[in-house]
């Protein structure tokens, strides 16, 4: 076997295996008046040919001699299928009674190499002959009568004996001729009218005549408005005195057939081509299985008679209809119906004529509509776009989202989503889901209407089915969030603090949070002492006092408001959009501030100031024209430039500190005593390198702020002792403030307690 396939340009014959391969793609059918062969164009390659078969040898079905010899093949490679049919009297078919036998090669070629297949059936006729048998087939007219046709001779022309005659008489001894209006042919015997393409035969009982389209002979006309060929042939024969006549009429309805608006497929044929009384009955259908007319009608069919012309519309989506998809630029559609019309008359003799047409009627192309439609839910934040009545032969085989290109299906990890919906009537669609947050959604942000725009350009490639023609559907999708505000802080005051916390929002991305100009980052937070939480749900900042970025206000005894403020900014542009601002009012037993422009403010907590029967003690600084602002129990406070009222100070390598001292006598008379037990040093320490001015006495102008200090040095037994200067925390002491890493703890009532501050600027300090 493998010998026979692999010599180049040898016809061979098919193996067991090879066969059974082909013959899966191959289908007989007896029909009523014909025999089917369909062969699908997937198993056998390019398409098929076709050979007849007989005891007297092997026929090339060409396209001439199918139309001479009753054979038709209608190859519809777009559907992927070739159609061979023969009538029951084509040229090589057996009869014996009433069983055909039909042989035939199909030469296919299978893996590049040309084999031939040997196909045969009989069939048996499953419906009897009418007397008159008509068939208008796609290439071919063809006309049967019955031989024992019984007709008054002489009355219209025809021979009672005419059909015996012929069957006996050799053929050629049989004249033909063709009839035209207004013409008189000549005639010619059999022999030649062959010749001529013709075919006159005598078989199973009943004489036969056959002619293709468009013969010389053939008259093309109109019938009710319907185009018509029709050929008039007479036989006849002299034998002696009798003339033998029988006149053979094909004709047949040439209309093409229209698509209208509703979506049927017209055809018509006048309702009598051939004498009728009382009308025809009609039988429909396509692929060969003609139905009842009411059941046509029921599925869809629309069969009216209408001014002598029976209407057949056939539904676009008729079941054996066959469509397909089609790229011309764009995408198109075209649907083929195998039409098979039936139609049986009687004449006032009632010699029954059945007529049968088979039509392969086409749509134009038709512009496919797929379309695109905008579900996007806004609250869901994803575009959702349906691209739907995409064909059953049309697929979705990539797609691009704003220039970027992605196979499908997409990966699992893939935050984008396809899903297929499919419909009862074939078509199906795509959802496509893409969320708003991807990296591939293009967005724009306009501040000042805040609207946030998402865009999504998509262009879908379709591929139609089978192969690979591609077409594309693009579409572009814009979505507008409207209010799209700005993240606001809650705030709480604590006493230590202040603690903002934001619930994250889906667009926070568009915003960043500074402290003045410094960008909130867990960094920053680090540096300056405020603790940062973030996870997923909320971001929480606690702002502890006394770290920077605290503004302060309200200076008095009951304490002081401290107002920290973040400022929520457009991250691509910097630009303010809003901001939290939080005040809150501290309240601890004593502190210090020392602002830029060089006052100190100190509340001090003096509880050996003990008020002695209602006298409010006397206090001073070192100068002591300076007293305190205000006084309440044991607080009072003090607000004076720190190079006044008596100042002293020490200039380090980096520093210069300003110190001055409350003084405070239990005795109202003696101002500096012996019974002083403790001494309260107040301090302010500025960097060198932020002052201005130094040594101007004037005016004090320092870039930052200066870090406080309240030093109590303590005698061990009171009254006693010389006051020695023993700190209870120098200088040195503090690191943990200039660092700036913790809170300062406010404990109240215990000594020894010490208050730092940095103070930008102190606004409405009480007393002045
Ligand atoms: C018809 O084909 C079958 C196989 O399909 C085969 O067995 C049979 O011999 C063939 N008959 C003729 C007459 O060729
Ligand atoms: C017609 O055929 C019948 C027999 O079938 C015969 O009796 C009759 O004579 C024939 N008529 C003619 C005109 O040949
Ligand atoms: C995709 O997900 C399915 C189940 O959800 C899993 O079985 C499969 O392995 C995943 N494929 C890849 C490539 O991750
Ligand atoms: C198919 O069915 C869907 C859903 O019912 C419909 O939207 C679509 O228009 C139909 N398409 C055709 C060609 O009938
Ligand atoms: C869609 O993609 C195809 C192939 O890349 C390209 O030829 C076509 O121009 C694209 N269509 C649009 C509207 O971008
Ligand atoms: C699809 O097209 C490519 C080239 O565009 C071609 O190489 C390939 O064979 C085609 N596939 C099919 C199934 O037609
Ligand atoms: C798509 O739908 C969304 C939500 O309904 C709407 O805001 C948007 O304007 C629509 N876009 C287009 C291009 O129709
Ligand atoms: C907080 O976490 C979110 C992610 O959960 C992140 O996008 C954001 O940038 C973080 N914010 C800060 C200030 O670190
Ligand atoms: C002094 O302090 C006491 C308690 O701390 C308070 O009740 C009172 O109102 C204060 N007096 C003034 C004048 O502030």
């Amino acid at each position: 076997m493998a010998f026979l396939f692999s010599v180049a340009f040898l016809l061979s014959v098919c193996s067991a295996a090879i066969c059974d391969l082909i013959t899966d793609g191959v289908h007989m059918e007896c029909r009523e008046r014909y025999f089917m062969i369909a062969v699908d164009l997937s198993f056998t390659g390019k398409e098929p040919r076709f050979e007849a078969v007989d005891r007297t040898g092997v026929y090339a079905i060409t396209e001439q001699y199918a139309a001479k010899c009753g054979y038709t093949v209608s190859a519809l490679s777009l559907l992927g299928h070739v159609e061979l049919r023969a009538s029951y009297f084509s040229c090589h078919t057996d009869n014996k009674d009433d069983m055909f036998s039909f042989n035939f090669n199909l030469i296919a070629t299978h893996k590049g190499k040309e084999a031939s297949y040997a196909l045969n059936k009989t069939c048996t006729l499953s419906l009897q002959w009418s007397h008159r048998e008509v068939t208008c087939e796609m290439n071919y007219m063809e006309v049967s009568v019955r031989s024992d046709v019984t007709c008054p001779f002489g009355t219209n022309g025809h021979n009672r004996n005419a059909s015996k005659a012929v069957r006996s008489a050799t053929t050629s001894d049989w004249q033909v001729t063709f009839q035209r209006p207004e013409e008189q042919m000549p005639s010619m015997n059999v022999a030649q009218a062959r010749k001529r393409g013709y075919t006159f035969d005598s078989r199973d009982g009943r004489l036969l005549f056959r002619t293709p389209y468009g013969q010389p002979d053939s008259l093309s006309t109109e019938v009710e408005n319907v185009p018509v060929e029709a050929v008039y042939a007479t036989v006849f024969s002299r034998q002696n005195w009798v003339v033998l006549m029988v006149d053979l009429l094909a004709a047949c309805s040439m209309y093409e057939g229209y698509f209208d608006d509703a979506g049927y497929m017209m055809w018509k044929t006048p309702e009598a081509l051939y004498p009728s009384v009382g009308g025809t009955q009609i039988r429909i259908g396509l692929n060969g299985d003609p139905m009842e007319q009411l059941i046509a009608e029921k599925k869809g069919y629309i069969v009216e008679k209408h001014k002598g012309t029976v209407h057949i519309g056939i539904p676009y989506n008729a079941e054996g209809g066959h469509r397909k998809s089609f790229v011309i630029g764009s995408l198109y559609e075209f649907y083929v119906f195998d039409l098979s019309v039936e139609q049986i008359s009687l004449d006032r003799d009632y010699v029954e004529t059945m007529l049968q047409f088979r039509r392969t009627l086409v749509t134009p192309l038709l512009p496919c509509t797929i379309f695109t439609h905008n579900q996007t839910v806004l609250k869901e934040q994803m575009f959702t776009i349906y691209l739907g009545d995409v064909p059953e032969d049309v697929v979705l085989v990539s797609i691009q989202l704003n220039e970027q290109d992605f196979t499908l299906p997409f990966a699992n990890t893939s935050t984008y989503n396809i899903a297929e919906v499919l419909y009862p009537n074939g078509t199906h669609g795509y959802t496509l889901k893409v969320p708003f947050h991807d990296l591939v959604v293009k967005q724009k942000f306009f501040i000042e209407d805040a609207v946030l725009q998402f865009m999504l350009d998509i262009n879908y490639t379709l591929a139609v089915l089978p192969g690979n023609e591609s077409y594309y559907h693009s579409a572009s999708i814009v979505a507008l969030l409207t209010d799209v505000s700005p993240p606001a802080f809650d705030a709480v005051c604590s006493e230590s603090g202040i603690r903002f916390k934001l619930d994250h929002q889906p667009f926070d991305y568009l915003w960043e949070f500074t402290i003045g100009l410094d960008v909130l980052t867990s960094d920053l937070a680090n540096r300056r002492g405020y603790i940062l939480s973030n996870d997923s749900q909320s971001l929480r900042l606690d702002v502890p006092l006394a770290t920077h970025g605290y503004k302060y206000q309200d200076v008095t005894l009951k304490g002081f408001s401290g107002t920290f403020e973040i400022l929520v900014r457009v991250r691509e542009t910097s630009e303010v959009q809003t901001s939290t601002v939080k005040t809150c009012l501290f309240n601890p037993p004593e502190f210090i501030m020392c602002s830029t422009d060089g006052m100190m403010t100190v509340v001090a907590n003096l509880p050996l100031v003990v008020s002695s029967g209602g006298r409010t003690l006397r206090m001073s600084l070192m100068d002591n024209s300076c007293g305190p602002k205000d006084m309440n129990g044991t607080r009072a406070l003090f607000s004076f430039p720190v190079n006044s009222c008596g100042f002293i100070f020490e200039l380090g390598k980096d520093y210069v500190t300003y110190q001055n001292e409350i003084f405070y006598n239990k005795n109202y008379q003696n101002m500096v005593s012996n019974d002083v037990t403790e001494r309260v040093i107040v301090q302010c320490t500025y960097p060198l390198s932020s002052l201005r001015q130094l040594f101007t006495m004037y005016r004090f102008v320092s870039d930052t702020v200066g870090v406080g200090k309240i030093i109590r040095t303590v005698q061990p037994t009171a009254g006693l002792q010389h006051p020695s200067r023993k700190p209870t925390a120098g200088l040195q002491s503090t690191p943990a403030i200039a660092r700036h890493t913790q809170p300062i703890a406010f404990v109240p009532g215990v000594r020894p307690s010490t208050r730092y501050f940095r103070v930008s600027r102190v606004h409405n300090l009480a007393g002045g």
